[in-house]
This record gives C-alpha cells, structure tokens and sequence, in this order.
C-alpha cells in the first residue's frame, strides 16, 4: 500500500530517566547503523510525560522519520485540572503522536468510550496524530464477539468527529490478551482485524480515509514475529510495548519490519 510503515515504541510506566536517555540515543545511533529506508517507516517514541523533553532534546532536528510523542492526553482545555496535560501542552513539547484509549488506561483509569472521543478531538485539535487504541478481552475472543465488540468501541471512540477531522488518525488494534503476555494473535487474527477496521471506515467515513489511515497491531510484537505481522497488506505497523524499551532491540525489530 502506499501508507508509510509505523513503528510505535510505548514504555509505558518504565525507565528512570537516565535509563530513557541511553535507550533512545542508543536507538537512534543503531537505526543509522541499520541503514533503514526512511522513506519506508516512521519510527516514534512514546516515553512517559517527564522524559518527552529530553527525548526530543535528543532526536530533534535531523532525522524526521524518527519522532516522540506520548502516551496520554487530557480531553480538557488548559485550566483547574490537576494532574492533566493538554494537548495544547505536548504540542508546545514537539510531540506528533499520542496513545489514546490504550487498554490499561480503560480498565485502570475509568475511561469510557466518550472521553476517549473527546482526547481524540483535543489531541486533532492541535493536529498531534492519536494512536487511537482499540481491541477485544479474551472472554469476547472465545464468545467471537471480538469484531462486533471492536468495531463498536471504535465507532464510539470516534463519536462527533466527522470524516474530515479524522484524516491523518492512526488506529492501534490491541487484542487485550496478547499484550504483555507473550501471546500475539497470529498474523491473520490481526488482518482479520485490520481489514474489518477498514471497511468500517469506508462504510462510514469514505474510500479516502479508508485507504489513507494506517492501522497497527500491538501486543506481544517481537522481532521474530514482526515481519509476518506487517506482511499483510491491511496492517501497517506496531505499537510495541516490551520490545521497545532497549534501543538497540528496538532499532532491530524495526529493521525487521521494513
Ligand atoms: O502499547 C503497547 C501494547 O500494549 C503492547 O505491549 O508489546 O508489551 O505486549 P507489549
């Protein structure tokens, strides 16, 4: 296809800082060793809010394949809200990307469908691209109600957004059970997926947003498994969790993916 491959490095709660430093400058001295095709794949980085800094310290400027972005965004504007960051706050930072509605939030942080819509809107609003993350238990998996139930926490993810605004969105298909436990989905369960995503949004967006938007599968992406992951035609890239944490192990399994 003519979208360009996404590598998505999510660290999730890990790393000190001093850890976070030597990891994404060792992953970007290792993808220039790699030699990898730039044009083929972004790369982005996902640290926690309180090493975005230092990471774009790091990677800024030269190479604009490889980029950060973050793992969360407040649906509010800036204001009395404690503990939130706004968009408006990541843009100023230089983040091109954000997770939004990643599992662990959902079930550890009460998010609903509704206000995975509204960080959606605010990430676009400031033109920062989300990661919009959607994916079935493995209750529905066994019931097979894992695309019913996918296809409809994506149409509410996206509630009040109208085609237009949505250009440019990346969508994570994240099966529950296979992040963080080693057990991926095979690389049909994620083009099953992929390809029941995308003729949702020509169904309800248009050909044009349906062909243009890339959707990625995370869990349990290694790089042994990778190439056969992205090797079909609806999936275009990884949010990868483990497996991203060590730069050099990073900048592999990219170079695997391309
Ligand atoms: O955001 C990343 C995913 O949750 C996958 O995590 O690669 O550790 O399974 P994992």
């Amino acid at each position: 296809s003519d979208r360009t491959l996404l590598l998505a490095g999510n660290w999730k709660m890990n790393h000190d800082h001093l850890e976070a430093i030597s990891s994404v400058q060792k992953l970007a001295w290792a993808l220039e060793d790699a030699k990898l095709d730039e044009t083929k794949c972004d790369v982005v980085v996902i640290p926690p809010f309180t090493d975005i800094r230092s990471v774009q310290t790091l990677i800024q400027g030269d190479k604009l394949w490889l980029t950060y972005g973050a793992q969360d965004v407040s649906q509010h504007e800036p204001g009395a809200h404690t503990g939130e960051i706004a968009a408006s706050f990541l843009s100023r930072l230089g983040c091109t990307y954000v997770v939004v509605g990643h599992s662990e939030r959902r079930a550890n942080n009460h998010e609903t469908n509704d206000v995975v819509a509204a960080k959606v809107k605010a990430a676009l609003a400031q033109e920062i691209t989300p990661i919009l993350c959607i994916g079935e238990s493995l209750e529905q998996r066994q019931e097979k109600t894992h695309v019913d139930f996918t296809l409809t926490q994506l149409e509410e993810s996206l509630a009040g957004l109208g085609s237009a605004a949505l250009e440019g969105l990346v969508i994570a298909y994240e099966p529950v059970w296979a992040i963080g436990t080693g057990e991926t989905a095979t690389a049909e369960d994620a083009a099953e997926m992929a390809a029941a995503v995308r003729a949702h949004l020509e169904e309800k967006h248009g050909s044009a947003l349906a062909s243009s938007t890339r959707i990625i599968y995370g869990g349990s992406v290694k790089t042994d498994n990778v190439a056969q992951i992205v090797a079909s035609d609806d999936v275009d890239g990884a949010l990868v969790g483990g497996a991203s944490l060590n730069g050099p192990d990073f900048a592999a399994l990219c170079k695997a993916a391309v």
